[in-house]
């Protein structure tokens, strides 16, 4: 039976740039969203940008625009990243709306009418210098639990614990470095408390995943705070009805800015009732995917604010973990923090669309990524495994037969290992854990391969006999290219787009599976992929390098004073080397003297690195060496250039090329 589906993804923050780690939030539940609708199911995906709160409004001060002038820039600018990797929203809103002002103000009215709003005076941190009370996220400090310095005033990200900002150890204002100092006045507070009971069922339906469940238990038994959902003035955001000077806090309107993205979608179209999706006894589906730091935001508040309000809860939030690069957070100085404009000036979203499909398995454990792995990977599987089905067999199906399609299967069985993966594929897709589909894809391209390998197309062209057994090999090749088409389109739509111009078919549906494609006309191959090149990659992270300049400029970025710019470096002319001949030096312990080939000449070189070579073993050896260092006379002779090494004493590695590499060859 068809479902009805709403997904949303965090509402990304309107006072900083998209970056590689939204994108693996967006890019699963992209790949979600597009498998559910392969499914034949009604599936809305909607998102927006989070534009409220003290940080919007700083930062449009500090630019000379007004917050509403400074949020539509950055919807805009977010909304052109996020269509550059191909994500499918039917509405990419912002939470500065009517729509949303109108739910937040009806979600607390419900809540007040209800007995569940209270205020009180809170001492609140205040900037002294800024005159503004400061948000949790904008006061740094020590955690109170764990002694982690850095924090933010809301949640440790080293122990996962939540507090107040007046907690922390150590407070400083972000944005004057002041100390703050307290102040008192009135807060609203949404008595969660009274929730406790009812958060105890639900977070122990299947609506979050189970690792995602005992920590909510963990904090729901160490009992739960009342919400303080109100902030001073000076503020950008709603204000809170009944007041002059309280606004909504971010955290409480922004997930109502899913209802009201989807609201605003309702009104521009009209085959979608609002009520259907958020009526308490909706039939409709309602999904969050979310990263792993905003749990209790989604897990907690959202739903008792849902319910208490009189609208159904999420039928599930899906939880991620966060993206690190070599096992370290991703750095601005190694260049590896990337956003995603910078990306795409660079290489095809589909690449990393697949690596994230490739690595992300439902559960909240973070995501590595190797810059070479992502490369050996995208180029290994897509561009060597899949692609390589249709290149190998596209050419004698147009050349030989007018691209028509063999009337019937060649092997049966094996037609049947491919359609027969469809359901537990699908299982892999519905759970997210996409790294198993994509295992069990790459498996079957391998089975396509050696399919096409074991009857080797290329030798049947040259018989005439073996004509009809040369269309229905190399049909069968295309059938199994088709339904790995069909199974990599959610993560791959620019590529399931070009496999259906090449089929000349209509749309991929995850059902088409099940039919080959038979006595049907084909066109043109053209690959649907390049291989990705490293050096690619490698500018790609220069560029998003924390230099001035650069789109990386929030932040701290560590040992910057050690950096040398790009042209310092390309300075040092660096040149493979072979060893020619190698002698100890009279009266020296640790050098050698080297003789050189750098290609076009000799020169010879004293090197320290006696103590760990056999003269001998050198002779052939390449190497690499530094050659427009300026000659250096010594005891016993000119030093033309210096050979690069690791380590010292006897522990010293000569750095040598790859074998194929020639003296002269210029290292860059
Ligand atoms: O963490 C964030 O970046 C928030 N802007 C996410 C908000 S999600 C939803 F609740 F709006
Ligand atoms: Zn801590």
């Amino acid at each position: 039976m068809a479902r009805k589906i709403l997904v949303t993804s965090a509402l990304p923050n309107a006072n900083g740039p998209i970056h590689l780690g939204h994108m693996l939030e967006h890019i699963q539940t992209d790949i979600w969203v597009r498998f559910q609708r392969m499914r034949g199911h009604q599936t809305i995906y909607v998102c927006a940008d989070d534009a409220h709160g003290t940080a919007t409004m700083i930062r449009a001060e500090e630019e000379g625009v007004t917050p509403e002038q400074l949020i539509e820039q950055m919807r805009q600018a977010h909304l052109q990243d996020f269509t550059g990797f191909g994500i499918s929203y039917d509405n990419y809103y912002t939470t500065h709306s009517e729509e949303n002002r109108f739910y937040s103000e009806h979600i607390y009215n419900r809540l007040q009418e209800a007995g569940l709003i209270f205020s009180d005076d809170v001492e609140q941190l205040y900037d002294p210098d800024k005159e503004l009370f400061l948000a949790d996220r904008f006061v740094v400090g020590t955690c109170p639990r764990c002694g982690e310095p850095d924090q933010y005033g809301d949640n440790c990200e080293k122990c996962g614990a939540t507090y107040n900002a007046t907690e922390l150890i150590k407070p400083r204002s972000v944005y004057s470095g002041a100390e703050p100092v307290l102040k008192r006045s009135e807060h609203y507070f949404f008595d969660l408390p009274k929730y406790t009971g009812f958060l105890q069922e639900w977070t122990r339906t299947d609506a979050v995943q189970p690792e995602v469940a005992n920590k909510l238990s963990e904090w729901l038994d160490g009992g739960l705070r009342a919400w303080d959902i109100s902030r001073d003035a000076p503020y950008f955001g709603f204000v809170i009805p009944g007041t002059t000077d309280k606004y909504f806090y971010v955290w409480m309107d922004a997930p109502i800015g899913y209802m009201a993205s989807f609201k605003n979608l309702c009104d521009q179209t009209n085959n979608l009732s609002f009520d259907e999706f958020w009526a308490p006894d909706s039939e409709a589906e309602v999904h969050h995917f979310i990263g792993k730091d905003i749990v209790n935001f989604h897990a907690l508040f959202w739903p008792a604010q849902l319910d208490a309000a009189g609208f159904r809860t999420p039928t599930k939030v899906h939880t991620h973990g966060f993206i690190t690069v070599d096992g370290t957070k991703m750095s601005k100085s190694r260049g590896t923090f990337i956003m995603a404009a910078d990306y795409l000036k660079f290489l095809s979203p589909e690449y990393l669309r697949y690596y994230y499909a490739a690595k992300l398995n439902g559960t909240v454990d973070d995501i590595d990524i190797n810059l070479q792995d992502f490369v050996q990977r995208v180029n290994s599987d897509l561009v060597g495994k899949v692609v390589n089905i249709a290149s190998r067999t596209a050419g004698f199906i147009n050349k030989q037969f007018a691209g028509r399609l063999a009337d019937r299967v060649h092997d049966e069985a094996l037609w049947q290992e491919f359609a027969g993966r469809a359901e537990e594929i699908a299982g892999y897709y519905e759970s997210n854990d996409t790294s198993k589909a994509v295992r069990e894809i790459t498996a079957l391209a391998d089975r396509a391969n050696q399919y096409i390998a074991g009857h080797e197309p290329w030798n049947m062209v040259k018989d005439e006999a073996r004509r009809d057994e040369l269309q229905l090999v190399c049909s069968q090749a295309i059938n199994m290219f088709r339904a790995l088409a069909v199974y990599l389109k959610p993560i791959l739509p620019l590529m399931a787009e070009k496999s259906e111009t090449f089929l000349q078919v209509e749309p991929l549906m995850w059902a088409d599976v099940q039919q080959p494609l038979l006595g049907h006309t084909i066109t043109k191959f053209k690959p649907m992929l390049q291989r990705m090149e490293n050096k690619v990659v490698d500018k790609l992270v220069e560029a998003s390098k924390d230099t001035p300049g650069s789109t990386a400029d929030q932040g701290p970025a560590p040992n910057q004073t050690d950096h040398i710019s790009i042209d310092d470096f390309t300075k040092v002319e660096l040149r493979v080397a072979k060893i020619v001949a190698a002698d100890s030096v009279e009266g020296a312990d640790k050098l050698l003297q080297l003789t050189l080939d750098v290609g076009d000449h000799q020169r010879q070189v004293f090197s320290g690195i006696k103590t760990a070579y056999d003269p001998q073993q050198l002779v052939g050896r390449l190497t690499v060496v530094v050659a427009n260092l300026a000659p250096r006379k010594m005891r016993f002779g000119v030093s033309e250039g210096m050979v690069l090494a690791a380590g010292e004493g006897n522990e010293i590695f000569l750095l040598s090329p790859d074998d194929g590499a020639r003296p002269g060859m210029l290292v860059t």
